[in-house]
């Protein structure tokens, strides 16, 4: 959705006025992630690989421990509107080829994650299991040898499958990085990281679905209120301008 229809009062109006992205388990969850993949990325290799174990563990713990405890309140509804695609996702999909392409497009109104960051966490999440799951049973490998009565071969694809999926999250690491980090359109999105907050000029150009459903909700919210306040007749009467604020209009 592009903001070049808004006259520039209301631009600025936008710019001026912060909407809550995430919340600060979230970036502490995001940060954590990512200083670990930092740092299991360095040691990795064999002569730190005490290192890479120990806070492979660690962090494995971290991540299994967070979705755990917040499965049904915070990783299934992250999962049912970050992850699944609709049909204005694949036409994004579309629309973004054309304009990598130099052509035209218009890309359609995208929710609070647009359909290149919904790929990504596919990525993220079935790559991060496989890490795991490979990296445990190399880490105790004597143990799972005990345990399946010598079964060699499972942890001879373990080191495969966590080199694979390491290659993978890494190759969408490399977009995910460039666009939250350089992409000039998205340093709202870097800050949020950060203080949680993105402007609303940018979730309305960038997030137009998300944008429409938050400002819904602030107005249902801010309705309700002044009902209170008239109920208390503290409350003064609503002029037409806000009215039609109120309705969106
Ligand atoms: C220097 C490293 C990184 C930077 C600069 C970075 C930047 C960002 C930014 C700006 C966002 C917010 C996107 C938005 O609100 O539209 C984000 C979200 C996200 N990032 Fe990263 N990221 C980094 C590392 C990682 C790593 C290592 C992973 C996973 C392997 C990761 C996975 C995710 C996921 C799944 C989200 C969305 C979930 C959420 O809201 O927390 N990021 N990142």
């Amino acid at each position: 959705m592009s903001t070049v229809n808004l006259p520039l009062a209301e631009r600025k109006r936008l710019k001026k006025k912060k909407l809550t992205k995430h919340h600060l388990a979230n970036i502490l969850t995001h940060w954590f992630n990512a200083f670990s993949w930092g740092f299991l990325l360095a040691t990795g290799l064999a002569p730190l690989i005490k290192w890479h174990e120990s806070w492979g563990l660690f962090w494995g713990f971290v991540i299994t421990f967070n979705v755990l405890v917040g499965f049904r309140r915070y990783f299934m509804p992250f999962g049912a509107r970050r992850m699944l695609l609709d049909q204005d996702d694949l036409e994004w999909f579309k629309q973004y080829g054309r304009k990598l392409a130099g052509l035209s497009y218009q890309l359609p109104e995208q929710d609070d994650y647009n359909a290149g960051q919904k790929a990504f966490s596919y990525v993220v999440i079935l790559g991060i299991i496989t890490i795991i799951i490979t990296g445990l049973i190399m880490t105790f490998s004597p143990q799972v040898m005990r345990a399946t009565g010598g079964m060699q071969w499972i942890i001879q694809w373990a080191m495969p499958l966590h080199f694979t999926a390491v290659g993978l999250v890494v190759a969408g690491l490399v977009v995910h990085i460039y666009m939250g980090a350089i992409f000039p359109e998205e340093r709202s999105a870097f800050f949020s990281m950060f203080s949680g907050k993105v402007d609303a000029l940018y979730a309305y150009s960038h997030h137009h679905k998300w944008y429409k459903r938050y400002i819904r909700a602030e107005q249902a919210w801010e309705a309700q209120e002044r009902a209170k306040d008239i109920e208390m007749g503290v409350g003064t009467a609503v002029s037409d301008a806000e009215l039609d604020e109120l309705a969106g209009d």
